[in-house]
């Protein structure tokens, strides 16, 4: 019996943090034996913000080289770039087209987009479908994203299911799969950690980045548990652990903080040694990028041509 599919993708807009790791990228790795596993370089998406084309290369070599750093397998997932893949763009098209402004109006990205900037690009607006597109070329089956990315699926599922009342049956329903222990990981500040905050710990930072950002944390004064550090804590330690070491150093922060700093540098380090070997060979790197176009191109035009053919516009 084949195995089912599982697709996510990052942007190429900035170096890793610890919540996209424990978000998003841990379930990718973990999941690569048990799934036929697509991991895409959503550059398309990025270009939404990204508008500069040197720094777009950079990034997007980054990305894939923290992707491999970080476990990603050329040799049992396909690992590939959305640019590489021109399906991407057409299927977004037909989306677009039986898609309403007021149902992409909706979209909480959408909301926060519009609340900071009333003249957003077309491609923030349409974001949805393009992300729709990405996800029902390949059959997939499941989705591993971070809580913010839900609403993106449910849009792909709903997308799927109008499209297939329309035109007959063509697309897989996907599904999310959202780690319900991870769900948020905060910044140092409390909030969400984003690279739109600035609040974020880089999954590669040395020792030094590593204390900085931990002595940075906010703490509330009182209850004697430090909130925000514990729960970066949590990614890396079971309960009974935590519950022992806060009962035993309640009030005392320092010594919490202390203690956090040196489980992150022991879990950074060879995530950062690794790092440092791939960046010696960019060539590699761009080639494995190469491949994975061509593997994912196999999948991507036979499922386009489908749409194609059930839409009507395929006449032969
Ligand atoms: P950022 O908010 O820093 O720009 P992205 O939007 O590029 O991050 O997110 C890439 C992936 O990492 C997504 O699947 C997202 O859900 C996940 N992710 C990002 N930030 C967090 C966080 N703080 N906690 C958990 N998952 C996160
Ligand atoms: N929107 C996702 C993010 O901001 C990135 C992304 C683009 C994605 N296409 C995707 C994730 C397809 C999963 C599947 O993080």
């Amino acid at each position: 019996m084949s195995k089912k599919i599982l697709l996510s993708g990052v942007k190429p807009t900035g170096k890793l943090h610890i919540g996209n790791y424990f978000g998003a990228i841990r379930q990718f790795v973990a999941n690569q034996s048990q799934y036929d596993c697509y991991f895409m370089i959503a550059d398309y998406h990025a270009l939404n913000s990204v508008q500069n084309g040197p720094e777009m290369r950079s990034q997007i070599l980054e990305l894939a080289t923290d992707y491999l750093a970080l476990g990603l397998d050329p040799k049992k997932s396909v690992i590939f770039k959305q640019s590489d893949v021109s399906a991407h763009t057409e299927l977004a098209w037909i989306f677009d087209s039986i898609t309403t402004m007021p149902y992409l109006m909706r979209a909480h990205a959408f909301k926060d987009a519009e609340a900071k900037d009333k003249e957003i690009n077309v491609g923030t607006f349409n974001y949805p479908m393009l992300m729709a597109a990405d996800i029902l070329l390949y059959d997939t089956d499941v989705v591993p994203v971070g809580q913010d990315q839900k609403q993106h699926i449910e849009y792909a599922r709903d997308t799927a299911q109008k499209f297939n009342n329309l035109f007959g049956q063509t697309f897989k329903l996907p599904d999310a799969l959202i780690i319900e222990s991870v769900k948020t990981v905060p910044g140092n500040d409390g909030r969400k950690m984003s690279k739109s905050y600035g609040n974020q710990l880089s999954i590669f930072a040395t020792d030094e980045e590593i204390k900085k950002f931990v002595m940075s944390i906010v703490t509330d004064s009182g209850s004697g548990v430090p909130v925000n550090v514990r729960a970066i804590h949590e990614l890396l330690r079971d309960k009974e652990y935590l519950d022992r070491l806060y009962a035993e150093n309640a009030g005392r922060y320092k010594a919490l903080k202390d203690a956090l700093a040196a489980d992150l540098m022991a879990f950074i380090k060879p995530f950062r040694e690794s790092r440092e070997k791939f960046a010696k060979n960019p060539k590699k790197v761009i080639k494995i990028l190469e491949r994975g176009a061509k593997q994912a191109r196999k999948s991507a035009d036979d499922t386009l041509e489908r749409a194609k053919r059930n839409v009507g516009v395929t006449i032969s």
